[in-house]
Protein backbone atom coordinates (compact mmCIF):
# COMPACT_ATOMS: atom_id res chain seq x y z
CA UNK A 1 0.00 0.00 0.00
CA UNK A 2 1.37 3.49 -1.17
CA UNK A 3 -0.75 5.62 0.70
CA UNK A 4 -0.29 7.20 4.09
CA UNK A 5 -4.07 8.95 5.88
CA UNK A 6 -2.86 11.22 8.60
CA UNK A 7 -5.73 13.17 10.78
CA UNK A 8 -3.93 15.75 12.55
CA UNK A 9 -4.19 17.93 15.83
CA UNK A 10 -3.63 15.30 18.45
CA UNK A 11 -1.04 15.71 21.16
CA UNK A 12 0.88 12.47 20.99
CA UNK A 13 1.65 10.88 24.53
CA UNK A 14 3.49 7.83 25.46
CA UNK A 15 7.05 5.73 23.94
CA UNK A 16 9.12 5.48 21.26
CA UNK A 17 11.69 2.91 20.28
CA UNK A 18 14.49 4.35 18.19
CA UNK A 19 15.84 1.70 16.31
CA UNK A 20 19.70 1.36 15.01
CA UNK A 21 20.96 3.76 12.15
CA UNK A 22 20.19 3.15 8.63
CA UNK A 23 23.23 5.04 8.17
CA UNK A 24 25.34 3.45 10.25
CA UNK A 25 24.36 -0.46 9.35
CA UNK A 26 24.26 -0.14 5.53
CA UNK A 27 28.45 0.84 5.67
CA UNK A 28 28.77 -2.22 8.40
CA UNK A 29 26.89 -4.15 5.80
CA UNK A 30 29.55 -3.52 3.13
CA UNK A 31 32.47 -4.19 5.36
CA UNK A 32 31.54 -7.70 5.76
CA UNK A 33 33.56 -8.18 2.12
CA UNK A 34 37.16 -7.17 3.55
CA UNK A 35 36.77 -10.38 5.38
CA UNK A 36 36.20 -14.61 4.72
CA UNK A 37 34.97 -14.98 8.68
CA UNK A 38 31.43 -13.80 10.23
CA UNK A 39 30.05 -10.71 10.97
CA UNK A 40 27.20 -10.47 13.27
CA UNK A 41 25.48 -7.19 13.55
CA UNK A 42 22.85 -6.71 16.47
CA UNK A 43 20.44 -3.90 16.67
CA UNK A 44 19.65 -3.67 12.89
CA UNK A 45 16.75 -1.57 11.89
CA UNK A 46 14.00 -3.59 9.46
CA UNK A 47 13.83 -1.24 6.69
CA UNK A 48 13.83 -1.48 2.85
CA UNK A 49 17.43 -0.14 2.14
CA UNK A 50 18.97 -2.56 4.63
CA UNK A 51 16.82 -5.56 2.23
CA UNK A 52 18.42 -4.25 -1.03
CA UNK A 53 21.88 -3.57 0.49
CA UNK A 54 21.33 -7.38 1.66
CA UNK A 55 20.08 -8.12 -1.52
CA UNK A 56 23.31 -6.44 -3.35
CA UNK A 57 25.89 -8.53 -1.29
CA UNK A 58 24.27 -11.76 -2.22
CA UNK A 59 24.38 -11.27 -5.65
CA UNK A 60 28.62 -10.67 -4.98
CA UNK A 61 28.41 -14.19 -3.37
CA UNK A 62 27.77 -12.92 0.11
CA UNK A 63 25.48 -14.61 2.86
CA UNK A 64 23.23 -12.45 5.05
CA UNK A 65 21.57 -14.23 7.23
CA UNK A 66 18.38 -12.42 8.99
CA UNK A 67 16.67 -12.65 12.16
CA UNK A 68 14.94 -10.38 14.29
CA UNK A 69 16.77 -6.54 14.50
CA UNK A 70 19.98 -9.63 14.00
CA UNK A 71 22.55 -10.35 10.88
CA UNK A 72 25.19 -12.72 10.20
CA UNK A 73 27.02 -11.70 7.24
CA UNK A 74 29.35 -13.86 5.59
CA UNK A 75 31.74 -13.09 2.71
CA UNK A 76 33.62 -16.40 2.26
CA UNK A 77 31.89 -17.35 -1.22
CA UNK A 78 32.58 -13.78 -2.81
CA UNK A 79 33.18 -14.45 -6.61
CA UNK A 80 31.33 -11.50 -8.64
CA UNK A 81 32.68 -8.26 -8.40
CA UNK A 82 29.88 -6.52 -9.62
CA UNK A 83 27.16 -4.42 -8.70
CA UNK A 84 24.44 -4.04 -11.26
CA UNK A 85 22.88 -0.72 -12.01
CA UNK A 86 19.34 -1.86 -11.25
CA UNK A 87 20.51 -2.77 -7.37
CA UNK A 88 22.24 0.42 -7.44
CA UNK A 89 20.16 3.17 -9.05
CA UNK A 90 17.87 2.25 -6.34
CA UNK A 91 20.13 2.94 -3.48
CA UNK A 92 22.86 5.02 -3.80
CA UNK A 93 24.62 3.67 -0.63
CA UNK A 94 25.13 0.49 -2.76
CA UNK A 95 28.78 2.34 -3.67
CA UNK A 96 30.15 1.72 -0.45
CA UNK A 97 31.16 -2.06 -1.75
CA UNK A 98 33.17 -0.22 -3.82
CA UNK A 99 36.25 0.17 -1.51
CA UNK A 100 35.82 -3.33 0.31
CA UNK A 101 35.82 -5.37 -3.18
CA UNK A 102 38.55 -3.38 -4.50
CA UNK A 103 40.95 -3.81 -0.91
CA UNK A 104 39.74 -7.54 -0.92
CA UNK A 105 39.75 -8.50 -4.65
CA UNK A 106 41.68 -6.35 -6.47
CA UNK A 107 38.92 -5.32 -8.82
CA UNK A 108 35.61 -3.86 -7.99
CA UNK A 109 32.96 -2.86 -11.24
CA UNK A 110 30.15 -0.67 -9.61
CA UNK A 111 27.34 1.08 -11.62
CA UNK A 112 27.85 4.97 -11.19
CA UNK A 113 24.58 5.72 -9.11
CA UNK A 114 23.26 8.62 -11.32
CA UNK A 115 21.37 11.41 -9.01
CA UNK A 116 18.41 11.59 -6.62
CA UNK A 117 15.83 14.03 -5.79
CA UNK A 118 18.39 16.49 -3.13
CA UNK A 119 21.29 16.53 -5.93
CA UNK A 120 23.74 15.20 -8.27
CA UNK A 121 25.86 13.69 -5.33
CA UNK A 122 29.06 12.42 -7.64
CA UNK A 123 31.44 10.19 -6.30
CA UNK A 124 34.24 12.05 -7.93
CA UNK A 125 36.34 11.62 -4.29
CA UNK A 126 35.93 8.35 -3.79
CA UNK A 127 37.63 7.60 -7.07
CA UNK A 128 40.21 10.43 -6.54
CA UNK A 129 41.25 8.76 -3.02
CA UNK A 130 41.46 5.20 -4.26
CA UNK A 131 43.52 6.34 -7.36
CA UNK A 132 45.33 7.50 -5.01
CA UNK A 133 46.61 4.48 -3.18
CA UNK A 134 47.27 2.66 -6.68
CA UNK A 135 44.11 1.82 -8.17
CA UNK A 136 43.62 2.16 -12.06
CA UNK A 137 39.52 3.64 -12.19
CA UNK A 138 37.90 3.34 -15.92
CA UNK A 139 34.41 5.01 -16.12
CA UNK A 140 32.64 3.16 -18.86
CA UNK A 141 29.25 2.28 -19.98
CA UNK A 142 28.06 4.02 -16.67
CA UNK A 143 30.24 1.42 -14.64
CA UNK A 144 33.14 2.43 -12.30
CA UNK A 145 35.79 -0.37 -13.31
CA UNK A 146 38.34 -0.50 -10.96
CA UNK A 147 41.76 -2.49 -10.50
CA UNK A 148 44.98 -2.72 -9.07
CA UNK A 149 47.64 -5.17 -9.36
CA UNK A 150 48.34 -7.03 -5.53
CA UNK A 151 47.57 -4.65 -2.73
CA UNK A 152 46.04 -0.87 -2.63
CA UNK A 153 48.48 1.47 -1.12
CA UNK A 154 48.86 3.62 2.12
CA UNK A 155 48.25 7.09 0.96
CA UNK A 156 47.78 10.98 2.72
CA UNK A 157 44.33 11.30 1.60
CA UNK A 158 43.20 14.91 1.77
CA UNK A 159 39.64 15.61 0.96
CA UNK A 160 38.43 19.27 -0.52
CA UNK A 161 35.13 18.56 1.75
CA UNK A 162 33.26 16.45 3.92
CA UNK A 163 32.27 12.81 2.59
CA UNK A 164 30.38 10.68 4.51
CA UNK A 165 30.34 8.50 1.93
CA UNK A 166 33.87 8.77 0.83
CA UNK A 167 35.16 8.54 3.98
CA UNK A 168 33.67 5.47 4.86
CA UNK A 169 34.53 3.74 1.37
CA UNK A 170 38.36 4.69 2.02
CA UNK A 171 38.22 3.74 5.68
CA UNK A 172 37.26 0.27 4.45
CA UNK A 173 39.63 0.19 1.84
CA UNK A 174 42.74 1.21 4.26
CA UNK A 175 42.18 -1.23 6.47
CA UNK A 176 43.95 -4.13 4.04
CA UNK A 177 46.01 -1.77 2.51
CA UNK A 178 50.11 -1.98 2.27
CA UNK A 179 50.94 0.76 4.83
CA UNK A 180 49.81 3.63 6.58
CA UNK A 181 46.79 5.83 4.95
CA UNK A 182 46.06 9.37 6.60
CA UNK A 183 42.45 10.67 5.80
CA UNK A 184 42.57 14.26 6.67
CA UNK A 185 39.07 16.34 6.64
CA UNK A 186 37.67 12.77 7.34
CA UNK A 187 33.56 12.80 8.27
CA UNK A 188 32.77 12.65 12.28
CA UNK A 189 29.11 11.81 11.45
CA UNK A 190 28.47 8.97 14.38
CA UNK A 191 27.85 6.75 11.75
CA UNK A 192 30.89 6.95 10.73
CA UNK A 193 32.68 6.51 14.26
CA UNK A 194 30.16 3.38 14.57
CA UNK A 195 31.94 1.83 11.37
CA UNK A 196 35.60 2.40 12.52
CA UNK A 197 34.82 1.07 15.90
CA UNK A 198 33.31 -2.44 13.94
CA UNK A 199 36.18 -2.07 11.67
CA UNK A 200 38.68 -2.36 14.83
CA UNK A 201 36.55 -5.27 16.65
CA UNK A 202 37.58 -6.93 12.92
CA UNK A 203 40.94 -6.11 13.48
CA UNK A 204 41.62 -3.01 11.84
CA UNK A 205 44.32 -0.67 13.20
CA UNK A 206 42.44 2.43 13.02
CA UNK A 207 43.46 6.17 15.52
CA UNK A 208 41.52 9.09 15.31
CA UNK A 209 38.04 7.74 15.59
CA UNK A 210 35.15 10.21 15.58
CA UNK A 211 37.71 13.17 14.48
CA UNK A 212 38.48 15.12 11.07
CA UNK A 213 41.86 13.38 10.81
CA UNK A 214 42.23 9.37 10.79
CA UNK A 215 45.17 7.23 10.32
CA UNK A 216 44.76 3.47 9.54
CA UNK A 217 47.94 1.28 9.75
CA UNK A 218 46.85 -1.50 6.56
CA UNK A 219 46.69 -5.13 7.69
CA UNK A 220 47.04 -8.78 5.31
CA UNK A 221 43.75 -9.55 6.79
CA UNK A 222 40.99 -8.60 9.07
CA UNK A 223 38.45 -11.38 10.64
CA UNK A 224 35.04 -11.45 12.03
CA UNK A 225 33.50 -9.35 14.58
CA UNK A 226 30.49 -9.01 17.16
CA UNK A 227 28.71 -5.38 16.57
CA UNK A 228 25.99 -3.57 18.06
CA UNK A 229 24.61 -0.60 15.43
CA UNK A 230 24.57 2.20 17.24
CA UNK A 231 21.21 4.25 17.87
CA UNK A 232 19.24 6.12 14.60
CA UNK A 233 19.82 9.69 15.50
CA UNK A 234 18.12 11.10 12.61
CA UNK A 235 15.08 8.71 13.78
CA UNK A 236 15.59 10.48 16.98
CA UNK A 237 15.48 13.64 16.25
CA UNK A 238 12.37 12.96 13.53
CA UNK A 239 10.34 11.66 16.56
CA UNK A 240 11.30 14.66 18.70
CA UNK A 241 9.92 17.30 16.10
CA UNK A 242 6.32 15.19 15.97
CA UNK A 243 6.36 15.34 19.68
CA UNK A 244 6.99 19.30 19.43
CA UNK A 245 4.71 19.74 16.78
CA UNK A 246 1.81 18.53 18.15
CA UNK A 247 2.88 19.90 21.69
CA UNK A 248 3.30 16.22 22.99
CA UNK A 249 5.26 14.59 25.71
CA UNK A 250 7.42 11.68 24.26
CA UNK A 251 10.18 9.34 25.75
CA UNK A 252 12.34 8.31 23.22
CA UNK A 253 14.24 4.83 24.52
CA UNK A 254 17.28 3.45 23.37
CA UNK A 255 18.34 7.32 22.48
CA UNK A 256 21.49 8.65 23.39
CA UNK A 257 21.07 12.84 23.52
CA UNK A 258 24.99 13.01 22.87
CA UNK A 259 24.40 12.11 19.44
CA UNK A 260 22.39 14.62 18.74
CA UNK A 261 23.52 17.52 20.64
CA UNK A 262 23.81 20.13 18.03
CA UNK A 263 19.89 19.46 17.06
CA UNK A 264 19.16 19.45 20.51
CA UNK A 265 20.52 22.53 21.31
CA UNK A 266 18.92 23.96 18.47
CA UNK A 267 15.19 22.72 19.39
CA UNK A 268 15.53 24.03 22.91
CA UNK A 269 16.62 27.66 21.75
CA UNK A 270 13.28 27.12 19.76
CA UNK A 271 11.57 26.16 22.84
CA UNK A 272 11.53 22.48 23.51
CA UNK A 273 12.11 20.70 26.24
CA UNK A 274 14.40 17.97 26.96
CA UNK A 275 15.20 15.92 30.10
CA UNK A 276 16.65 12.06 30.58
CA UNK A 277 15.13 9.23 31.96
CA UNK A 278 16.49 5.76 32.87
CA UNK A 279 15.83 4.54 29.54
CA UNK A 280 16.23 7.25 27.00
CA UNK A 281 15.06 11.52 26.67
CA UNK A 282 11.62 12.76 27.51
CA UNK A 283 10.41 15.81 24.74
CA UNK A 284 8.09 18.35 25.75
CA UNK A 285 6.85 21.64 24.50
CA UNK A 286 4.64 23.13 27.08
CA UNK A 287 4.69 27.26 25.67
CA UNK A 288 4.98 26.13 22.00
CA UNK A 289 7.85 26.90 19.49
CA UNK A 290 9.13 30.10 18.53
CA UNK A 291 10.82 30.84 15.00
CA UNK A 292 14.84 30.20 15.17
CA UNK A 293 17.14 30.18 12.31
CA UNK A 294 19.57 26.72 11.09
CA UNK A 295 22.35 26.23 9.22
CA UNK A 296 23.07 22.73 8.07
CA UNK A 297 26.39 21.59 8.42
CA UNK A 298 28.30 18.48 8.83
CA UNK A 299 28.76 16.89 11.70
CA UNK A 300 28.97 18.10 14.45
CA UNK A 301 27.07 21.08 12.61
CA UNK A 302 23.20 20.63 12.52
CA UNK A 303 22.70 17.77 10.00
CA UNK A 304 20.94 18.07 6.23
CA UNK A 305 19.46 14.79 7.09
CA UNK A 306 17.06 17.03 9.63
CA UNK A 307 16.73 20.04 7.45
CA UNK A 308 13.18 18.81 6.33
CA UNK A 309 11.95 17.97 9.36
CA UNK A 310 13.15 21.26 11.03
CA UNK A 311 11.34 23.15 8.50
CA UNK A 312 7.62 21.47 8.84
CA UNK A 313 8.43 22.23 12.58
CA UNK A 314 9.01 25.79 11.99
CA UNK A 315 5.84 26.01 9.61
CA UNK A 316 4.08 26.24 12.93
CA UNK A 317 6.13 28.31 15.46
CA UNK A 318 5.73 31.99 16.31
CA UNK A 319 8.01 34.34 14.29
CA UNK A 320 10.22 33.74 10.99
CA UNK A 321 13.32 31.06 10.66
CA UNK A 322 15.78 31.53 8.15
CA UNK A 323 16.83 27.54 7.26
CA UNK A 324 19.96 27.78 4.85
CA UNK A 325 20.90 24.17 3.38
CA UNK A 326 24.92 23.90 2.66
CA UNK A 327 25.48 20.37 1.99
CA UNK A 328 23.12 19.21 -1.26
CA UNK A 329 21.66 21.70 -3.81
CA UNK A 330 17.88 20.23 -3.97
CA UNK A 331 16.93 19.62 -0.86
CA UNK A 332 14.36 21.91 -0.68
CA UNK A 333 11.52 19.60 -2.77
CA UNK A 334 9.48 19.23 0.53
CA UNK A 335 8.72 23.27 0.27
CA UNK A 336 6.24 23.07 -2.42
CA UNK A 337 4.69 20.08 -0.72
CA UNK A 338 4.32 21.95 2.71
CA UNK A 339 3.20 24.93 0.93
CA UNK A 340 -0.02 23.05 -0.20
CA UNK A 341 -0.85 22.59 3.60
CA UNK A 342 -0.47 26.27 4.34
CA UNK A 343 2.88 27.21 4.72
CA UNK A 344 4.57 30.10 4.27
CA UNK A 345 7.88 29.38 2.34
CA UNK A 346 9.90 31.58 0.44
CA UNK A 347 12.86 29.63 -1.42
CA UNK A 348 15.96 31.98 -2.23
CA UNK A 349 18.82 29.44 -3.10
CA UNK A 350 19.72 27.59 -0.51
CA UNK A 351 17.77 29.33 1.97
CA UNK A 352 14.09 29.29 2.36
CA UNK A 353 12.13 31.70 4.66
CA UNK A 354 10.29 30.16 6.89
CA UNK A 355 6.84 32.06 8.43
CA UNK A 356 5.47 30.46 10.87
CA UNK A 357 1.57 29.56 10.63
CA UNK A 358 -1.37 29.20 13.21
CA UNK A 359 -2.75 26.66 11.14
CA UNK A 360 -1.78 24.21 8.62
CA UNK A 361 -4.37 22.46 6.89
CA UNK A 362 -4.59 19.05 5.44
CA UNK A 363 -4.42 18.48 1.77
CA UNK A 364 -3.13 15.79 -0.84
CA UNK A 365 0.25 15.95 -1.05
CA UNK A 366 3.65 13.64 -2.62
CA UNK A 367 6.42 12.40 -1.14
CA UNK A 368 9.54 12.92 -3.02
CA UNK A 369 13.02 11.75 -0.76
CA UNK A 370 13.54 9.68 2.54
CA UNK A 371 13.78 13.16 4.74
CA UNK A 372 10.76 15.18 2.54
CA UNK A 373 8.38 12.53 2.88
CA UNK A 374 8.56 12.39 6.95
CA UNK A 375 8.37 16.60 6.97
CA UNK A 376 4.34 15.79 5.39
CA UNK A 377 4.21 13.36 8.44
CA UNK A 378 5.33 15.84 10.89
CA UNK A 379 3.14 18.86 9.14
CA UNK A 380 0.51 16.32 8.67
CA UNK A 381 0.13 15.72 12.58
CA UNK A 382 0.06 19.27 13.53
CA UNK A 383 -2.46 20.09 10.35
CA UNK A 384 -5.98 20.53 11.10
CA UNK A 385 -8.53 17.71 9.19
CA UNK A 386 -7.34 14.71 6.94
CA UNK A 387 -3.87 14.36 4.85
CA UNK A 388 -3.19 11.87 2.54
CA UNK A 389 0.48 11.18 1.11
CA UNK A 390 1.52 9.72 -1.84
CA UNK A 391 4.52 7.56 -2.91
CA UNK A 392 5.29 6.74 0.90
CA UNK A 393 7.88 4.01 -0.26
CA UNK A 394 10.20 6.58 0.06
CA UNK A 395 9.30 6.57 4.03
CA UNK A 396 10.11 2.91 4.25
CA UNK A 397 13.64 2.78 3.29
CA UNK A 398 13.95 4.99 6.29
CA UNK A 399 11.91 4.76 9.10
CA UNK A 400 10.81 1.36 10.48
CA UNK A 401 7.28 1.12 11.70
CA UNK A 402 6.49 4.46 11.20
CA UNK A 403 2.67 4.74 11.30
CA UNK A 404 2.88 1.63 14.34
CA UNK A 405 5.52 4.02 16.75
CA UNK A 406 3.07 7.05 15.73
CA UNK A 407 -0.03 5.04 16.31
CA UNK A 408 1.04 3.66 19.68
CA UNK A 409 1.51 7.88 20.65
CA UNK A 410 -1.88 8.36 19.85
CA UNK A 411 -1.95 9.57 16.30
CA UNK A 412 -4.45 9.13 14.07
CA UNK A 413 -2.27 7.50 11.39
CA UNK A 414 -3.14 4.17 8.90
CA UNK A 415 -1.22 3.19 5.84
CA UNK A 416 -4.32 2.84 2.97
CA UNK A 417 -4.69 1.94 -0.91
C1 LIG B 1 25.40 10.24 3.48
O1 LIG B 1 25.24 10.37 2.09
C2 LIG B 1 24.03 9.81 4.02
N1 LIG B 1 23.67 8.51 3.45
C3 LIG B 1 22.99 10.87 3.66
O2 LIG B 1 21.75 10.46 4.24
C4 LIG B 1 23.41 12.19 4.29
O3 LIG B 1 22.50 13.20 3.91
C5 LIG B 1 24.82 12.57 3.80
O4 LIG B 1 25.75 11.50 4.09
C6 LIG B 1 25.34 13.84 4.48
O5 LIG B 1 25.36 13.65 5.87
C7 LIG B 1 24.21 7.39 4.01
O6 LIG B 1 24.99 7.45 4.94
C8 LIG B 1 23.77 6.08 3.41
P1 LIG B 1 28.20 12.93 1.31
P2 LIG B 1 26.57 10.60 1.16
O7 LIG B 1 29.17 12.17 0.48
O8 LIG B 1 27.70 9.86 1.71
C9 LIG B 1 29.21 15.93 -2.24
C10 LIG B 1 19.45 10.02 4.29
O9 LIG B 1 18.46 10.75 4.17
N2 LIG B 1 30.12 14.90 -2.76
O10 LIG B 1 28.57 13.28 2.71
O11 LIG B 1 26.16 10.35 -0.26
C11 LIG B 1 27.75 15.53 -2.31
O12 LIG B 1 27.22 15.82 -3.59
C12 LIG B 1 20.64 10.19 3.36
O13 LIG B 1 19.57 9.12 5.15
C13 LIG B 1 30.88 15.17 -3.88
O14 LIG B 1 30.79 16.25 -4.46
O15 LIG B 1 26.81 12.17 1.35
C14 LIG B 1 27.12 16.37 -1.23
O16 LIG B 1 26.85 17.67 -1.74
C15 LIG B 1 20.40 11.29 2.33
N3 LIG B 1 31.73 14.22 -4.36
C16 LIG B 1 28.21 16.47 -0.18
O17 LIG B 1 29.44 16.09 -0.84
C17 LIG B 1 31.86 13.00 -3.73
O18 LIG B 1 32.68 12.17 -4.20
C18 LIG B 1 28.03 15.52 1.02
O19 LIG B 1 27.78 14.24 0.51
C19 LIG B 1 31.08 12.74 -2.58
C20 LIG B 1 30.23 13.71 -2.11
Amino acid sequence: MDKIRITGGRALQGVIPISGAKNAALPLMAACLLTDKPLELSNMPELADIATMAKLLEQHGATCERRKHKMTLCAAGVENVKAPYELVRTMRASVLVLGPLLARFGKAEVSLPGGCAIGTRPIDMHLKALEEMGASIKLRDGYVHASVKGRLKGANIIFDQVSVGATENILMAACLADGTTTITNAAREPEVADLARCLAAMGAEIEGIGTSRMTIRGKKKLHGASHRVVADRIEMGTYITCAAVTHGVVELTGADRAMLLPVIEKYEEAGVQFSDTKKGLRVSCPDGIRGVDVMTQPHPGFPTDMQAQFMALMSRARGASMITETVFENRFMHVPELVRMGANINVHGRSAMVRGVRNLRGAEVMATDLRASVSLVIAALAAKGDTLIHRVYHLDRGYERLEEKLAACGADIERVG
